[in-house]
């Protein structure tokens, strides 16, 4: 019965399509269990490059059955284009699946996430305008549309009817923008959920019954742990947990249920809107890793900020999810500089950190205590072998494992399955 979790250790990007896409091989199901379209996940592999927003990556794997659970808020339009492009490249997805519990991102939430970014002025978060807070905020306020009221129209009208009356009154009256109709949204949400009835149901119990016969489970996170809503940088942060933790409530399983945890971390930093990041390189280095990483975002395409890897907060994020090993990503893109530097402790105000402070302005005034390694100057790509990987290459690796106190189980150097090093057993 064993259950995978895949995680982002750092600012989301990690490339954890990637990890999972190579682990779904193995796997009968991938649950994806947090966040929403503001994740992008890019998948390369016989079949072509895809960019995925919300569904499972396992999707390429026919006998792989692939869960939207209930941690996650959907947006109808974005899953259904997702679904054409799939079919388009001739792929069956019979075997994706959708919990009635998952809540919708309506109309009004991408409205508003645009309007309150707008209000912030400069202390705007840099969301990705998806309607992803304001989807969460309602989840919680008890105000939010779930995927199953979409099968049963006078409820979701009723509902519907009752939570637009007070959207309505703050897109008008806070900031004097158009209501909307609700004829118009019931209609278009109608549509929606005839073509989405197929893959909608109660979604647990299909993970329960997987595990009771003995099926390999992937957990598949969104973002990174320092875009969590209580452990990341808040405010900068996302409105979602993607943490481990939120890997049980996010698709209904125990605890005790979770057998190993996989932190996906890049062999540096980056990190996509606004907040501290201790490590950035405004130089011509962070340019340099940007053009030869091409790291823009997938899914609003802005340029990443990039840095050197920070140790401090992947220890805290080691810690925060008990990862039980690490999967280093991009290491093959550290191949073209001549020296490295890994941020091993933070000097804040005269004092010495081994932690980070919650406050993200003591955050901001961080300076890196850096530790230089010397650059191993020659192509990763190809190599397989963890022994055949330049020594240079091999002590970077060590000192990431020592630092951040955990093992490096996968190395992977280059975006195809196979440029990947299985360092040891994930399980
Ligand atoms: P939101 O999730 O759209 O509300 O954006 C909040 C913050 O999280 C912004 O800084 C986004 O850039 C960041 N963010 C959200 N999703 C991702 C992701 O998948 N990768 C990287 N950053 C993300």
């Amino acid at each position: 019965m064993p259950t995978v979790a895949i995680i982002g250790g750092q600012w989301g990007d990690e490339g954890k399509g990637k990890i999972i896409d190579l682990l779904a091989e193995n796997a009968q199901m991938v649950v994806r269990f947090s966040g929403g379209d503001n994740a992008g996940h890019t998948v390369i592999n016989p079949l072509g490059e895809f960019r995925m927003h919300l569904i499972p990556s396992g999707i390429f794997y026919p006998g792989t059955v692939c869960i939207i659970s209930n941690g996650v808020v959907i947006n109808p339009a974005v899953l259904l284009s997702e679904l054409d492009g799939l079919q388009k490249h001739g792929l069956d997805v019979s075997h994706l699946f959708v919990s009635d519990r998952a809540h919708l991102i309506m109309p009004y939430h991408t409205l508003l996430d645009g309007l309150e970014e707008q209000s912030r002025g400069q202390g705007a978060i840099g969301t990705t305008k998806k309607g992803i807070g304001p989807a969460y905020a309602d989840k919680s306020a008890r105000l939010g549309i779930r995927a199953g009221d979409l099968l049963d129209r006078d409820f979701f009208r009723q509902r519907l009817r009752s939570v637009l009356e007070y959207k309505n009154k703050i897109l008008t009256k806070v900031y004097e923008a158009q209501p909307l109709s609700l004829d118009e949204v019931y209609e278009q949400y109608c549509q929606y959920g005839e073509r989405l009835a197929p893959f909608i149901r109660e979604t647990a119990s299909m993970t329960h019954e997987a595990l009771e016969r003995g099926e390999l489970v992937l957990l598949e996170g969104a973002q990174g742990t320092l875009l969590d809503l209580d452990f990341g940088t808040y405010p900068y942060v996302t409105s979602s947990s993607p943490l481990a933790g939120s890997a049980c409530i996010g698709s209904g399983l125990g605890p005790t249920r979770i057998d190993s945890i996989l932190g996906v971390f890049k062999a540096y930093n980056t990190r996509v809107g606004a907040g501290p990041m201790p490590t950035e390189l405004t130089d011509e280095t962070g340019d340099r890793i940007r053009e030869h990483a091409h790291e823009y975002g997938t899914t609003t395409g802005r340029p990443r900020r990039c840095g050197w890897f920070d140790a401090v907060l992947a220890r805290y994020s080691v810690r925060i999810n008990g990862f039980t090993g690490i999967a280093l990503t991009r290491l093959d893109i550290l191949d073209i500089l001549p020296r490295l530097n890994i941020c091993t402790a933070y000097r804040i105000d005269g004092q010495t950190h081994s932690t980070p402070p919650s406050n993200s302005a003591l955050l901001e005034r961080s300076q890196p205590v850096y530790e230089e390694i010397p650059g191993w100057q020659s192509d990763t790509s190809h190599i397989r072998r963890f022994d055949d990987l330049p020594k240079k290459a091999q002590a970077y690796v060590r000192r990431i494992e020592e630092l951040a106190g955990c093992p490096v189980a996968i190395i992977s150097v280059g975006p195809a399955r196979e440029q990947s090093i299985m360092v040891r057993p994930i399980l």
